[in-house]
């Protein structure tokens, strides 16, 4: 239960590589015309724009969400926009202007329209110096390197503040990297996990951009997508946490990755060439402890690396037989 009932969703960032397909899990579950995507810059699919209802809005600007939410009688706000680590690098300020100032608006949006939720995303970028790298906890130090990472400690907090100030019902989860086979990543450390998956399959080889021994934690995006609508509907009441839950489901090197596509494709090499994001996996922990969303909202992921690679891979080489890999 989440504090009130969920009945209009509006997906900032729906165009991106997990609103993408949050919006349509939501349309499945919410039916289509209650989930308003909302993209800013790229073009949605024609899955996407078809399925119910799109508008252009801009997170940056509170009067563009303010007319969504009345036009649609918008109850919650799933806000998906966001820079992520390696593109928020090479613009920290639109990094943080789109991350934390679209972050504000919605809530602000939330409190003034007394909104039912709105749910913001964190990620495993929130660690830095100083916090354990193997089964992070919960609780520990906060000390990100990357602007992004700042961004999304800072969101945590704002969404904490605006829970114990206001009342209002603000969420949030500490994604992994996520790995998907419907719309790639856009700009962040992860990606080399998902591009590694389409290059095994159009030309059997891959050049990647971490170590082959930088360990990351990483999701599915079926997990992912139950993980973010179990956490919208757990009961507000039984949640300790608000913004910040860890969030598990699997870890591996980029070496353990390339191992296990080739057991399904042998003539696949995989070659490591690290650049510049490798700092930034090196600062990211291996695995986190995610037992207080397991605890507060029944998280419990289902997919392991096997289990995805198979997926992955049938779903990429279905795509690639019909020429059709990258959409
Ligand atoms: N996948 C994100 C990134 O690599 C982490 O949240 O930036």
């Amino acid at each position: 239960m989440a504090k009130k009932k969920i009945k209009n969703i509006l997906v900032t960032g729906s165009v991106g590589q997990i609103g993408s397909e949050l919006t349509m899990a939501l349309r499945e579950k919410y039916g289509a015309g209650n989930v308003v995507a909302a993209g800013n810059r790229s073009k949605p699919s024609d899955a996407l724009k078809n399925s119910g209802p799109f508008e252009w809005a801009d997170v940056t600007d509170i009067m563009q969400i303010v007319d969504v939410v009345r036009r649609y009688k918008i109850d919650t706000i799933v806000n998906m926009s966001a820079l992520l680590s390696a593109v928020g690098e090479k613009n920290p300020q639109l990094c943080w202007d789109v991350n934390i100032n679209g972050l504000i608006n919605t809530l602000e949006v939330a409190r003034i329209f007394e909104l039912n939720q709105v749910l913001c995303p964190s990620s495993i970028a929130v660690w830095g110096d100083g916090a354990p790298l193997e089964n992070t906890p919960q609780e520990t130090v906060l000390k990100p390197k990357t602007m992004y990472g700042v961004t999304k400690v800072a969101g945590e907090l704002l969404c904490d503040y605006y829970v114990r100030r206001y009342g209002v019902d603000a969420r949030g989860l500490r994604y992994p990297g996520i790995i998907s086979a419907e719309t790639l990543p856009g700009g962040g450390t992860t990606d080399y996990a998902v591009w590694i998956y389409y290059k095994a399959v159009e030309e059997n080889k891959y050049q990647c951009f971490v170590r082959e021994d930088t360990r990351l934690p990483m999701m599915y995006m079926p997990d992912c997508l139950k993980a973010t609508i179990d956490l919208m509907e757990a009961d507000f009441k039984k949640l300790k946490h608000h913004g910040d839950f860890n969030l598990g489901a699997m870890s591996f090197s980029a070496g353990q990755l390339a191992a296990n596509i080739k057991k399904h494709i042998p003539e696949f090499t995989a070659t490591y060439v690290p650049d510049d994001r490798q700092k930034i996996a090196d600062s990211w922990p291996s695995s986190v402890d995610d037992s207080a969303a397991r605890k507060e909202w029944g998280w419990n992921p289902s997919y392991d690396l096997d289990a995805m690679t198979k997926d992955m891979l049938a779903k990429l080489q279905k795509r690639f037989k019909k020429g059709k890999l990258y959409g």
